[in-house]
């Protein structure tokens, strides 16, 4: 990794500048979950340790630019930050446009970077004037490492010196040693519902893989290129072709898409429904696919037990009801359980690792979504771009 590391600076005195992924879900004023915040404090506390003059700024949402919205502001990451942190904390509205104080040991939170106008859109002279603020810039959202906007790019040329906080040198270790060093056996299991989302990384994995898994409504798309039915499920036939190709592709290199045979299925999309557990082979067209079954379960097992790489993705089926609950459940602790290095990133992963339970026993969990998905794909992201440039 050639990129500049904040815990390698002697920050004494210094005016730092983090860039930090904030960008947390809020319901009537609170935080439902704080993670992304929690991941971030190391760097924050660091840099406040050492002496530094800090400031840390964040997107929230996706507000429209120079129009003020109580609902995107940063204010209760403020109140999240003040009650976890053992230093004073301030939030500055109006950073770009006016004067602030700043001083060691004290943390000042910069509005919501999305309100200022030309962030979105990397703006030069708005870049330039972050980087005028500060001494040392630390990139620490990994979360929006994929963004090549005016506080994740642009003051990173400009800044006098511009390095990596802990969280992104984390992050990138662990993606670096999932999907760039792999020890084999390795897999990945893509869950979710649709593939033409992830079409690219499911192209990218099947290079790479030694055995792909498929789940949720991904799988549908799948079972029919094997030239199964699934009845009213959902799934895209336009996509049909490129996931018959995968299959060979895979097969081709000697890799494998673990078989399909049963699946949990229900008549319609309701907490209620009954799960009937059917061979792949008399799915019913009225027959909606929620889960995989028992023995398809057991071959994926199976994949997990002898991996020594797993990367990890979506759930495999509707696991917010628990009838059709049970395939994701069982691959979790199967993970959780299991000796290889384990990578989970992408919303609905973690809400799977969190109903069963497991957090702990995953190697690494990242805090990215769609910069998780990007690196998976082999795309390199412009954060990581600049900060090598400037290495
Ligand atoms: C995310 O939630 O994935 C990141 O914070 C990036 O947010 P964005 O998609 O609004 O840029």
């Amino acid at each position: 990794m050639n990129i500049k590391r904040l815990v390698d600076l002697d920050l004494k005195g210094k005016r730092v500048f983090i860039r930090s992924d904030l960008n947390v879900p809020i319901q009537n004023g609170k935080i439902t979950s704080p993670k992304r915040i929690l991941a971030s404090i190391p760097t924050i506390e660091f840099a406040l340790q050492k002496g530094a003059s800090v400031m840390v700024t964040s997107h929230l949402g996706r507000p429209e630019e120079e129009k003020y919205s109580s609902d995107d502001s940063l204010k209760p990451v403020v109140d999240f930050l003040k009650s976890h942190l053992k230093y004073p904390v301030h939030l500055v509205s109006d950073w770009v446009n006016s004067s602030f104080d700043i001083a060691p040991g004290q943390l000042t939170v910069l509005e919501n970077c999305r309100f200022n106008m030309g962030e979105k859109k990397n703006d030069e002279a708005l870049a330039k004037k972050y980087a005028s603020l500060t001494d040392i810039f630390v990139m620490d959202a990994f979360g929006t490492a994929h963004r090549k906007e005016a506080s994740t790019y642009g003051i990173a040329e400009y800044a006098e010196t511009a390095c990596a906080g802990i969280l992104f040198v984390a992050e990138l270790e662990a993606l670096e040693k999932a999907l760039l060093e792999p020890s084999r056996p390795m897999i990945a299991i893509v869950g979710g519902s649709k593939v033409s989302s992830k079409l690219s990384i499911l192209d990218t994995l099947s290079d790479k893989v030694d055995q792909l898994i498929v789940g949720g409504g991904i799988a549908n798309t799948f079972i029919k290129a094997m030239g199964f039915e699934v009845g009213s499920s959902m799934y895209e036939e336009d996509l049909v072709p490129a996931a018959r190709k995968i299959i060979d592709k895979l097969e081709k290199r000697g890799a494998s898409l673990p078989l399909i045979s049963d699946v949990v299925c229900g008549k319609k999309f309701d907490a209620k429904e009954v799960a009937v557990t059917k061979n792949i082979k008399d799915v019913h067209k009225d027959d909606m696919i929620f889960d995989l079954g028992q023995n398809s379960v057991d071959e994926i097992v199976k994949c997990i037990h002898n991996a020594k790489t797993i990367i990890w993705n979506g759930p495999i089926g509707v696991f917010e009801f628990d009838q059709f609950a049970k395939g994701t459940e069982t691959m979790t602790h199967a993970i959780a359980n299991s000796e290889a290095f384990s990578l989970a990133g992408g919303g609905d992963t973690i809400a799977a690792i969190e109903k069963f339970n497991v957090a702990k026993d995953i190697s690494y969990i990242s805090t990215a979504g769609g910069a998780f998905l990007e690196f998976a794909e082999g795309k390199k992201l412009p954060a990581i771009e600049i900060l090598e440039r400037r290495f």
